[in-house]
């Protein structure tokens, strides 16, 4: 029989107890990175527009938020839009770009009493001047908090942000800028991400086990974790079973 709403909220409550009992709060990934992916099958298997599933994946977006903030999650990071998801059809694109601002007019004051600081990677130069101005007011409004970073990929594209890392690197030795040996640590101060930490756990929904050109470098060495729950089913039990079960691995980084 199919449960109702309360009956589900009060098992999804009780399986949430049981993870926070079994989390260890010292060992949390510091930084958790998440495809938001299935919400256009999502939609699809309920007889349902595309854009109904993003609309659902926005929900799943708070309660993520929400669950990372309270968990003690330091960097959260959101692929919201790629550099290739421009190749959607017209309607889909404006719809995908319109979700930024709808999200953040209604959750930014919340945000801004969490102490969760809003940031972006990606090139904000490509979005419609009134997701820029969204965005930029999200980044304003929260640049002195100092909890959560709540980093939105928006236009984001790793091969490409790599290729602008080696032109800002190259512009800077040649300008004289920049002096000495390049090495790792130089090099990653000229990405979207710099000052960020790289990912400890990356989560894929859906059931895609790709990386979609999604923080290439900064993945190298984080724990992957995949599910085949839709974006718009995922809810923070899903999250916390990631996060244990990221707890349960032994990083090894190389090592023996
Ligand atoms: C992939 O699912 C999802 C996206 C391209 C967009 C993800 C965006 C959200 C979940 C909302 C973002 C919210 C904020 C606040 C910025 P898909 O459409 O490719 O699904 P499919 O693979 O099943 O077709």
């Amino acid at each position: 029989m199919l449960k109702g709403w309360g009956e589900m909220e009060n098992s999804l409550e009780e399986r949430e107890k049981e993870l926070l009992a079994k989390i260890d709060p010292e060992r949390l990934p510091g930084h958790v990175a998440i495809i938001m992916d299935g919400n256009g099958r999502w939609a699809k298997e309920r007889g349902l527009p595309r854009s109904a599933g993003h609309r659902q994946g926005v929900e799943t977006v708070r309660e993520i938020v929400s669950c990372s903030h309270r968990l003690g999650i330091k960097v959260l990071t959101l692929f919201a839009f790629s550099t290739e998801n421009w190749k959607r059809p017209a309607w889909e694109v404006n719809y995908l770009m319109s979700l930024p601002q709808q999200y953040l007019k209604k959750e930014l004051p919340k945000l801004v009493e969490e102490n969760v600081k809003v940031n972006l990677i990606g090139d904000p130069s490509r979005l419609p001047p009134p997701v820029q101005k969204a965005v930029n007011q999200g980044l304003e409004a929260t640049r002195n908090n100092t909890g959560m970073v709540l980093n939105f990929a928006l236009n984001y594209g790793s091969r490409m942000e790599i290729v602008r890392a080696v032109q800002g690197l190259l512009a800077d030795i040649q300008e004289g800028r920049h002096k000495g040996p390049v090495t790792e640590e130089v090099f990653s101060r000229y990405l979207f991400t710099a000052g960020l930490p790289d990912p400890d756990l990356l989560i894929r929904t859906s059931g895609e086990y790709r990386l979609s050109n999604f923080l290439l470098w900064q993945l190298a060495y984080s724990e992957l974790w995949f599910t085949r729950t839709y974006w718009p089913d995922f809810n923070r039990c899903h999250l916390l079973q990631a996060v244990y079960d990221y707890q349960q691995r032994e990083r090894r980084f190389g090592k023996i």
